[in-house]
């Protein structure tokens, strides 16, 4: 009884752990995208230097099957609004068309890969200074790409200026469907660490 007790909480700590985007945010995941920059990997949530999220990480999947077209999205969900205000909107790091899994493997993971630099480029997180400070979550979604994907009319503006993707929005218009795979990092607010410098 006792026994069984504790492996059901313990199974309720584990499906609670579960959840690889942040808690609150939809569409949420429960398969880890996995993300590495350079040698560092990273684990839902974890908190990161802007030093070492500069450029485009490597990303792939592990433990299930892949094959054909994927789109990267990286949207931080905490940037302040324009004229202060505690609303938070978002800011569009990447969307990145193409992904087609390779023979690459690292740690485990098959790696997907893409020559596209488009719809946006990756650029990487340099969340200002705050009083108190605030971290910003950065999302990863990975979504099967649709046969001629195209942005949406009504989110070109939004892809082309960074600034107020409504993600569930761009799915349904987009016809994406749900993720297969997301993840999240973050960088605190005011992080001052310089690409190429050790800390
Ligand atoms: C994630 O797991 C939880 C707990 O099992 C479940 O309630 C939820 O629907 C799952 N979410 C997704 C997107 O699969
Ligand atoms: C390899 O992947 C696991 C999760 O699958 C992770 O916990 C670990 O940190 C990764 N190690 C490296 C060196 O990337």
């Amino acid at each position: 009884m006792l026994f069984k007790a504790i492996a059901s909480s313990l199974a309720l700590a584990a499906t609670t752990l579960a959840q690889t985007t942040p808690a609150g945010f939809t569409p949420a995941t429960n398969q880890t995208l996995d993300v590495y920059y350079g040698s560092t990997y990273i684990s839902p949530g974890l908190m990161v230097k802007k030093s070492s999220v500069a450029s485009k990480p490597v990303i792939g999947v592990t433990g299930i099957e892949v094959s054909g077209k994927y789109l990267l999205a990286m949207i931080d969900i905490d940037v302040q609004a324009q004229g202060g205000g505690s609303g938070r909107t978002t800011v569009l790091h990447a969307l990145l068309q193409d992904y087609t899994p390779s023979t690459q493997k690292q740690n485990g993971s098959t790696v997907l890969t893409t020559t596209a630099n488009t719809p946006s480029s990756y650029f990487g997180p340099a969340p200002p200074a705050e009083n108190p400070k605030h971290p910003h979550n950065y999302v990863f979604l990975l979504h099967k790409q649709p046969d001629g994907f195209a942005v949406p009319s009504a989110h070109r503006q939004a892809v082309s200026s960074r600034f107020g993707i409504d993600w569930n929005k761009f799915i349904v218009d987009a016809k994406l469907s749900p993720p297969i795979a997301g993840n999240y990092l973050q960088v605190q607010s005011g992080d001052n660490t310089l690409k190429g410098r050790k800390l």
